[in-house]
């Protein structure tokens, strides 16, 4: 069947925005063209499982664009269609609703936090190997975008010496949770209660979850709950074999919001971007100066304890953003990807927009 008409992503991009195109490969564009029926692109995919494999092998994503894609059960079936084991236990930081059983919202953080890239679920034991997003409302300001970036890529641009401080025995993460019923105090960096992640209040259940993950339960005053866990910052492609800076450094170090904020307002300098940018400078000396490591609602370190020195932080943000790929959405877009090798994020962005995740 000829569906497909097939791009090369600069295309579909802005003048403004090309220079941040710096893998051109990432992700491979498939118009709908004549055909932009949904249950033609399903069936196409349904009888083309070599080729989904071997180019999102390749290139780590595509980008589906063009197709009448208006609902969480049309996105469904076209993943259904690539990976007929969708998954909905998640054990991420993101808030979530539920859309359909195997549908959620991307995040229900508000849009003017940035989301730093990462592979989904890369601290657990077993993360997705899928992952797709749809757009069903595309942001009215234009921004919000979802940037991807090959993590093989940026495994292999990181400098050595930083590199291997990192692979010295791999990271420490640490998350603090609030339980139910908890508020707390104001925090932006806090995170949905404990009950809401594990979908439960059963402390023994919560208990055989981290077990499973490797996370340490540590319970502590109130219904409070710190997760500590280690884990090397690298994985093997399970199929090509290459390695991949599989971690959420970059997403947990308490230097995050400061360091993506930064860029931000380099790609786009506004007034709100320069406020956002110092607001979290001085949240961030804030909160340095008043909480230990371990008290962070989340943050990492070497595995040892050590903290990560702020320059190597700076150099793998530099290298993640140097390789950023950054396409503006259109309602209807559905992007598979490799969470293997391609890593994800956010741009802020202000008013309605609907993005939707699923993973298998
Ligand atoms: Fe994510």
């Amino acid at each position: 069947m000829s569906l497909a008409e097939i791009v090369e992503p600069k295309e579909y991009a802005p003048s403004y925005l090309l220079s941040t195109f710096s893998t051109a490969a990432l992700p491979l564009v498939v118009g709908a063209g004549a055909a932009p029926h949904v249950d033609v692109l399903c069936s196409w995919l349904r009888s083309s499982p070599e080729w989904v494999e071997s180019t999102l092998l390749r290139h780590g994503a595509i980008l589906f664009r063009g197709f009448d894609v208006t609902s969480p059960e049309a996105f469904e079936a076209i993943a259904r269609s690539i990976d007929g084991e969708l998954k909905n236990n998640y054990l991420g930081t993101s808030p979530r609703n539920a859309l359909t059983d195997f549908v959620f919202s991307a995040s229900e953080l508000p849009g003017a936090y940035p989301i730093p890239q990462h592979c989904e679920m890369s601290f657990t034991k077993h993360p997705p190997r899928r992952l797709f997003f749809c757009c069903l409302r595309a942001p009215a300001d234009g921004m919000g975008e979802t940037p991807l970036v090959d993590f093989r890529t940026v495994y292999r641009e990181l400098d050595p010496a930083v590199r291997e401080r990192f692979e010295n025995g791999g990271i420490r993460i640490i998350r603090n949770y609030a339980g139910p019923g908890g508020g707390g105090t104001f925090d932006l960096w806090k995170l949905k209660r404990w009950d809401e992640m594990f979908a439960t209040t059963d402390r023994a259940e919560v208990e055989k979850q981290c077990q499973a993950e490797g996370f340490e339960p540590i319970w502590g005053p109130g219904q409070s709950l710190r997760l500590v866990s280690t884990q090397p910052v690298f994985r093997d492609h399970p199929i090509s074999g290459e390695r991949v800076w599989h971690n959420h450094t970059q997403v947990f170090h308490l230097s995050a919001a400061p360091g993506e904020y930064e860029r931000i307002y380099d790609l786009r300098p506004t007034l709100r971007h320069w406020l956002l940018l110092q607001l979290s400078r001085v949240l961030v000396r804030v909160n340095r100066a008043w909480r230990s490591s371990d008290e962070q609602s989340m943050h990492c370190t070497y595995a040892d304890g050590r903290e990560i020195p702020d320059a190597d932080m700076e150099h793998v943000r530099d290298v993640i953003w140097h390789n950023l790929v950054i396409i503006p959405w259109r309602r209807g877009d559905v992007v598979a990807i490799d969470n293997h090798s391609v890593a994800h994020g956010r741009l802020p962005y202000h008013g309605a927009r609907q993005i939707a995740v699923c993973w298998a």
